[in-house]
């Protein structure tokens, strides 16, 4: 039987409602700027292999988990997993694990936005015109010249905070849905036009190679944990984003096909972005690891040399805008509910201080482009070497606590919650693919991620 409980933020619609902000979130930064970077610094083909592995085998099944832990406790993912652990007898520090996920989707939102800034800039840069016939050098310097300065950075990350907090005092529902039945659906066109200009680059054989041509000697250990780390980011998993939307989510709704069809997605258009890009790194003579300013020193090159650039460079900004605006409330949203549920806030209240606190720790990232662009604080490890104050967030959120938070939902599911719960909450019988699905949480899961982390590490 499911449970009786009702979600006091109201639900989805319907499960293609769902689907779409479930969509929303995933599709975002992480597809289109982080994945080609990170792919990029990695070696290309190998990276992508192990990404794609760790969609398929980790991200799905715990998605699924995540969705239905969620469904199960209908609450801000602080008081789900208080509940929960109660009802299945489980120990009352599993409510940590909500925890973890707030202070995590706070700092992952915190370099979010200014990321997501960048972009807005550039919504402007393009409709301008001013890419217009530049070549990869015209196209770095106008990067530089807008990272270098801390105050227009910091303009960006306002406009983009209040952008967000404003669509999450406003509730989850209204606006969002409206926003990602269309824009996703144009994002996507988009990309394809851009493939289909990187078609004709004269190296798009080069750029598939890179991406889809596996050559192991590339990848290090630590490359391997940024492609499983990647497969948590871009699937909006291990910090209660997707558990908090899976609390809107109706009784009815099947689990299983939702979690597919979102990461089906989410790749794709991760791989379309790829696609995009790297033929363009390649016919103008680029460094595909030049880091996180590619997607802004190679789009605009296409940009400025084909016809109706201008217009088609403003609106892929302004659809890159909207993914990651769709993105950046769910990684706020855990945090939001728990406000109101706790503290008796209004939404709104709740939504500000969030929003505020937020804000002061994207200044951490703002400054790390610029003025300490040389402070580099763990530079006596050597992975760490020249990793500054955003390199080291984007490291500690995705790479450790993504798997980490992934690793305890999947235990929470597959080992304390009883199996009678699970059963019912998934309800696709007790068949073939329920007992793929656990095993795969119980024991792929949790003996994938510690390989990945000790290896990493050094330690095997
Ligand atoms: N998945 C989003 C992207 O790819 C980012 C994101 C949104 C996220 N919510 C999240 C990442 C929760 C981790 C956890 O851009």
């Amino acid at each position: 039987m499911p449970t009786e409980r009702k979600s006091i933020h109201g639900q989805w619609s319907s499960r293609f409602v769902f689907i779409l902000a479930a969509t929303g979130s995933a599709v975002g930064l992480g597809n289109i700027w982080k994945f080609p970077y990170i792919a990029g610094e990695n070696g290309g083909g190998a990276f992508v292999l192990v990404y794609l592995l760790c969609i398929a085998v980790i991200g799905i099944p715990i998605m699924m988990a995540e969705v239905l832990i969620g469904r199960r406790g209908r609450q801000s993912p602080i008081n789900t997993m208080r509940t929960l652990a109660y009802e299945e007898n489980a120990s009352r520090h599993w409510r940590l694990l909500g925890w973890a996920g707030v202070v995590g989707g706070f700092l992952i939102l915190s370099y979010y936005s200014v990321i997501a800034g960048w972009a807005l800039a550039y919504v402007f840069r393009a409709g301008s015109g001013l890419f217009t016939g530049l070549t990869a050098d015209g196209v770095q310097s106008i990067f530089s010249n807008l990272v270098n300065e801390p105050e227009r950075l910091l303009a960006w990350h306002t406009i983009f905070m209040v952008m967000t907090m404003v669509v999450v005092a406003r509730g989850v529902q209204s606006g969002l849905e409206t926003a990602v039945r269309l824009l996703m659906p144009a994002l996507f066109v988009l990309l394809l036009l851009l493939v289909g200009y990187a078609w004709n680059s004269g190296s798009f054989h080069q750029g598939l190679d890179f991406l889809f041509q596996p050559d192991f000697s590339k990848i290090t250990a630590n490359g391997v944990l940024i492609a499983m780390g990647h497969a948590f980011f871009t699937l909006s998993l291990g910090m209660g984003a997707i558990m908090v939307y899976g609390s809107y989510l109706p009784d009815n709704a099947s689990i299983a096909k939702t979690a597919i069809a979102v990461s089906v997605m989410d790749t794709l258009v991760a791989l379309l972005a790829g696609m995009a890009i790297f033929p363009i790194v390649f016919a103008n003579g680029l460094e595909p690891a030049v880091g996180p300013g590619l997607i802004f020193q190679t789009l605009p090159i296409a940009f400025g040399h084909m016809d109706g650039g201008a217009f088609f460079g403003m609106l892929f900004f302004i659809l890159l805008v909207f993914a990651a605006w769709t993105s950046a409330i769910s990684l706020i949203e855990p945090a939001v509910a728990w406000m109101v549920e706790n503290l008796g806030m209004t939404r709104i209240f709740a939504a500000v201080l969030a929003g505020l606190i937020t804000w002061l720790a994207g200044l951490l990232t703002v400054f790390s482009f610029n003025i300490w662009s040389e402070v580099k604080p763990l530079s006596l490890i050597p992975v760490f070497a020249e990793s500054t104050i955003f390199d080291l967030l984007d490291y500690l959120t995705a790479n450790i606590m993504l798997p980490l938070g992934g690793l305890l939902i999947a235990v929470f599911a597959a080992w304390k919650m009883k199996r009678e719960s699970s059963v019912d909450e998934l309800a696709m019988g007790d068949g073939f693919f329920y007992w793929l699905w656990r095993f795969l949480v119980r024991y792929i899961t949790p003996v994938a991620v510690a390989i990945v982390f000790l290896n990493a590490i050094g330690i095997i």
